[in-house]
């Protein structure tokens, strides 16, 4: 028999490719190929027998038995929250996220209060030896649970080790380090990612024992290792935010068993992760009275409404060329917003720098947020502030008009209940039997409408 030959495989997208290549073809990523050895071995059937999911063959879509996934809590209200309500049994998890923004920390929180209250949990880690982990957890205030830690790197040790405990939930801190033997390359390839992740997901699905994933970032925000290991897991989390604030955003990005986009937020203290249940205050807490070029928006993430500040700062440009700078905004979506505004409504800022910026590090993606950044840059170009008992949406379009918005009446409530009067809003995009008492509703049809309303 010929010996398997070896492939090149990007390492960012994991196409292969029979020589080295500088380029990547499929993804276009510079220098990402190296070399890999094919599995030796015929791939061997797992453990569980058929497949993963069972492999009992074709059923009756009548006969299959509905299964309400019942979910278990890990304690953290915010974790469980951006889970779908907890998480569901024999499921995937990836979390992922930059080096020191938390996750080791979340995930040894989670796993003491799950084998505190369900049962016995393993904790793998492949980057901290079990004295670095206890010391974490003494710092955490763990107590005396049936937590099991494992520092090992090799999946199938691992996989002996579940067999051994049967816990109730598994964690692997990190995918990037764990190996296969079936495997030649280094730990962290895209081919050893990929097969550590699969071994783990039938056991996941073949025990039915859920397992959480840690995962690292490349420089560029995306998941190491390849696209492949998000299209296998159940639930793909990205912790969000930066490291010098102490607040954390945990956001899914996929979820299998419950809403995308959905938001939890925590706050770094000294005793480990705690989570934020109004996460509101928190974002306007250091909002500045009466300063010009600054609004609250109300924004809706997931399921949930959120206030955040919008800001923005209008000054002269140097040298003739204007910049603009957009901070958890889309910039290109700034560029057209400051085009509206100087065809429709007349305010040129062809000759000024513009800043925009959402407070508190949180980003903004929905087009609700338009018409709250055109107030901020014209209530900084005029130098005039905004009430501060206003709240801001509205979808802008080429035209200059303010279209309706989903989820208009959540948006109000949330705006109410922290004490704000005034909802500046898409005109007719919400009923009167919605409006709560104490608000006054200003529907606007036109960007100008808005403005001469505000300013
Ligand atoms: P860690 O959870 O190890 O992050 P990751 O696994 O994502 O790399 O890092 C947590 C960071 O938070 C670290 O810089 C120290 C800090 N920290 C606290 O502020 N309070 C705490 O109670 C703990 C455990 C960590
Ligand atoms: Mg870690």
């Amino acid at each position: 028999m010929k010996p398997p030959r070896a492939v090149f495989a990007c390492q960012s997208c994991g196409s292969q490719s029979p020589k080295w290549l500088g380029r990547c073809p499929d993804c276009g990523a510079w220098n990402s190929f190296i070399e890999e050895q094919p599995a030796a071995a015929p791939v061997v059937l797992p453990r569980s027998g058929g497949s993963a999911l069972g492999g009992r063959g074709a059923q009756l879509y009548a006969e299959v038995d509905t299964v309400i996934a019942e979910r278990l809590s890990s304690g953290i209200s915010e974790f469980d929250r951006v889970l779908g309500g907890g998480i569901v049994p024999g499921s995937l998890v990836l979390l992922g996220g930059e080096p020191g923004i938390g996750k080791s920390t979340l995930l040894l929180q989670a796993a003491a209060h799950f084998a505190a209250h369900i049962g016995p949990v393993l904790y793998c880690s492949g980057e901290e030896s079990e004295h670095q982990i206890k010391s974490r957890g003494e710092r955490l205030g763990l107590g005396r649970t049936p937590l099991y830690l494992l520092a090992e790197t090799c999946v199938e040790r691992l996989l002996d080790e579940v067999e051994r405990l049967k816990p109730a939930l598994v964690i692997v801190d990190s995918i990037q380090t764990v190996f296969s033997l079936k495997i030649q390359s280094a730990p962290g390839s895209v081919s050893q990612v990929r097969q550590a992740a699969t071994d783990l997901l039938f056991m996941a699905k073949g025990r039915n024992v859920p397992t959480i994933l840690a995962g690292h970032v490349t420089k560029d925000g995306s998941l190491a290792g390849p696209k492949v290991l998000e299209h296998v897991v159940d639930t793909v989390l990205y912790f969000e935010g930066e490291q010098h604030h102490a607040h954390r955003v945990v956001r899914a990005v996929k979820n299998r068993f419950g809403a995308v986009s959905e938001l939890g937020v925590f706050e770094m203290t000294g005793r480990g992760l705690e989570a934020v249940p109004n996460p509101s205050q928190l974002f306007l807490a250091e909002r500045p009275a009466q300063a010009p070029g600054s609004v609250v928006l109300c924004a809706i993430e997931g399921s949930r409404p959120i206030l955040v500040e919008v800001q923005a700062l209008v000054s002269a440009a140097s040298y003739g060329n204007a910049r603009r700078t957009a901070n958890g905004l889309d910039p290109s979506r700034l560029a057209l917003l400051l085009a509206v505004l100087d065809k429709r409504v007349g305010l040129s800022l062809s000759t000024d720098d513009v800043f925009a910026n959402v407070a508190g590090g949180l980003t903004v993606e929905e087009p609700a947020a338009d018409l709250a950044v055109l107030v901020a840059v014209a209530s900084s170009l005029r130098n005039r502030p905004v009430p501060p008992d206003v709240v801001v949406f509205g979808e802008v379009g080429l035209a200059g008009e303010v279209r309706a918005t989903s989820q208009a009446a959540l948006r109000v409530r949330e705006a109410a209940q922290l004490g704000f009067t005034r909802c500046v809003v898409p005109d007719g995009n919400i009923s009167a039997p919605d409006v709560p008492a104490g608000m006054t509703i200003v529907g606007v049809r036109t960007v100008a409408d808005a403005l001469e309303a505000l300013l």
